[in-house]
């Protein structure tokens, strides 16, 4: 038990680099919580930054979840240990200790971490993200849309781990409220334009 406590700390403080916060800085962008919509994602990162940037932020933010969720499993933790670990990397990502607990969305990481649980998975959650993006330009949308169906995708290829997706996806769906806020009133901002700052 005390060490599965332990991944699960590992996960969060891993979760807890903001690739987003880091790589900006780096660009020379400054904090993009003050930026765009004010989220540290690669999505902001692509209105801030450009797309260079934006893909390193997104690599990068995958990692965190792949990396946490895979090394706990090589190192003999269970189902639910793992659903767990993948809930604190994520966490970690939205509330980073190093980062005054301002952070993003759980999107990247959320995948991150699915990747580790089943490619079939991933690609169909990852299918679905692009789909919407192509088609309606929103990045929040897609991701709304695709953790709503992640829980069902799961129950269907990997049914052990329904509950710790249902948990993510409402994770980040609460995480979404703004954007969901915008989107009713019709004032979200697509990829590649510039949004507003997060109230
Ligand atoms: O992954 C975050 C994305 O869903 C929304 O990002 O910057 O448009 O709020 P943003």
């Amino acid at each position: 038990i005390s060490f599965i406590l332990m991944m699960i700390f590992a996960a969060y403080l891993l979760g807890s680099i903001s690739s987003a916060i880091l790589i900006s800085y780096l660009f020379g962008k400054g904090d993009p919580r003050t930026q765009g919509s004010g989220n540290p994602g690669a999505t902001n990162i692509l209105r801030i930054a450009g797309p260079f940037a934006a893909v390193l932020v997104l690599v990068f933010d995958v990692l965190k979840g792949t990396l946490s969720v895979y090394s706990a499993y090589l190192l003999g933790i269970n189902e639910i240990g793992l659903g767990l670990v993948a809930i604190a990397a994520c966490l970690g990502h939205m509330y980073p200790i190093y980062f005054k607990f301002k952070g993003g969305k759980g999107v990247a990481t959320a995948l991150g971490c699915l990747l580790s649980m089943g490619y079939s998975l991933a690609a169909w959650l990852f299918g679905t993200w692009l789909l919407v993006v192509l088609i309606s330009g929103y990045s929040s949308l897609a991701a709304i849309v695709t953790v709503s169906l992640a829980p069902i995708y799961t129950f269907y290829f990997k049914p052990e781990y329904t509950y710790p997706v249902l948990m993510l996806s409402m994770l980040i769906l609460f995480q979404h409220r703004a954007n969901i806020r915008r989107l009713l009133k019709g004032q979200e901002s697509k990829v590649w334009k510039k949004g507003k700052v997060n109230e």
